[in-house]
């Protein structure tokens, strides 16, 4: 029996995905660009039985034991090892077990690591060695589109091409290029829930939309020519118009999605008055009332005390840019 561990991390986007031109495939509206993590990630193995007939999904816990995951991510989880198998030409069951490094009810994302994770572990157990432009866009076939981009390293663009090789993420810069830091504030949410799918599906219905569509191909020029500079002061503000922009999208589509939390405001306000006192911090979000606190080194200190010491924030997480996937020699399962 063959078996691969891989240990993939999230990402946070700069330019945000919002909406897709076929959800089903992931093919998004419109370019966007992330940094991938380091800190926040997904462990997964997958396990090839050339012999079995059933896939399984298992969530590992930190006492090495595995539990039956939420029938949601299960359901998703084992169509994605089908598709795996597939596009490998392979017979047999894959049988696979993952874990987070973050508290998953902590409300962070853990999609696009988890299957990231699951589509590297997957390619490996069953032998193929792929290039990391195949296996982005196999991970966004997932659904999952923002896991196209975390099969990368550094900072990473991923298009929005129809055809799907045409798709795939690409790499704008390696880690080691610019060593910017996120500082994660997790702050008590508390409303329910709406999936990025759900959002992807509105989005079209806000008046704004077309506006940021119209606006994005200039941005996204913008924020490639920062990163290049390693400009934080040019990065920075562009980064959080674009997560407030998503946010105004949601809050316009029918029916309206609110995801912050009162305390993200609270965060949101914290961060401009940490720029007055002279550190350059900025905020972005994602589908969710987290706010992930984009700066240099020499302010993570700084950030994280500060953001630490608010009321309505739970825990902060010190993340920072990474070089995408590794193998593991440890099994879950
Ligand atoms: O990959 P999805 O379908 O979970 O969508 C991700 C959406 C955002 O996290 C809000 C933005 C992004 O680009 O990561």
């Amino acid at each position: 029996m063959k078996w691969a561990t891989v240990e993939a991390p999230a990402n946070i986007a700069l330019v945000k995905y919002w909406g897709a031109r076929d959800l089903e495939r992931a093919i998004p509206h419109h370019p966007s660009i992330s940094i991938t993590l380091r800190a926040c990630n997904s462990t997964t193995t997958v396990e090839h039985d050339p012999e079995g007939s059933a896939d399984e999904i298992w969530l590992a816990t930190g006492a090495g034991e595995l539990v039956v995951p939420p029938e949601s991510f299960r359901k998703r989880a084992v169509a994605h090892l089908q598709r795996i198998r597939e596009w490998a030409g392979a017979a047999g069951a894959l049988r696979a077990a993952t874990r987070n490094s973050f508290p998953m009810s902590a409300g962070m994302a853990s999609s696009a690591s988890g299957f990231a994770a699951l589509t590297v572990a997957g390619a490996a157990a069953l032998g193929l060695e792929r290039g990391p432009a195949e296996l982005s866009s196999l991970a966004r076939s997932s659904g999952s589109g923002s896991a196209a981009r975390s099969v990368m390293g550094g900072y990473v663009e991923w298009p929005s091409d129809p055809d799907d090789e045409a798709c795939a993420a690409v790499q704008l810069a390696p880690a080691r290029h610019w060593d910017l830091r996120n500082v994660i504030a997790v702050v008590h949410g508390g409303a329910k829930k709406i999936s990025s799918l759900d959002g992807h599906v509105l989005a079209e219905t806000s008046p704004h939309y077309a506006r940021r569509r119209e606006i994005l191909p200039d941005r996204l020029q913008a924020v490639r020519d920062a990163i290049a500079a390693r400009s934080l002061g040019s990065l920075g503000p562009i980064v959080e118009e674009d997560a407030i922009e998503l946010h105004l999208v949601a809050m316009s589509s029918t029916p309206p999605i609110f995801y912050w939390a009162p305390a993200t405001l609270t965060v949101l306000a914290t961060v401009r008055e940490l720029r007055e006192r002279g550190i350059l911090a900025y905020s972005t979000m994602d589908a969710g009332p987290n706010v992930h606190v984009i700066c240099e080194p020499e302010g993570e200190d700084a950030v994280a005390e500060t953001l630490a010491a608010l009321e309505g924030v739970e825990t902060v997480i010190r993340d920072g840019v990474g070089d995408g996937p590794r193998l593991l020699e440890e099994s879950l399962l």
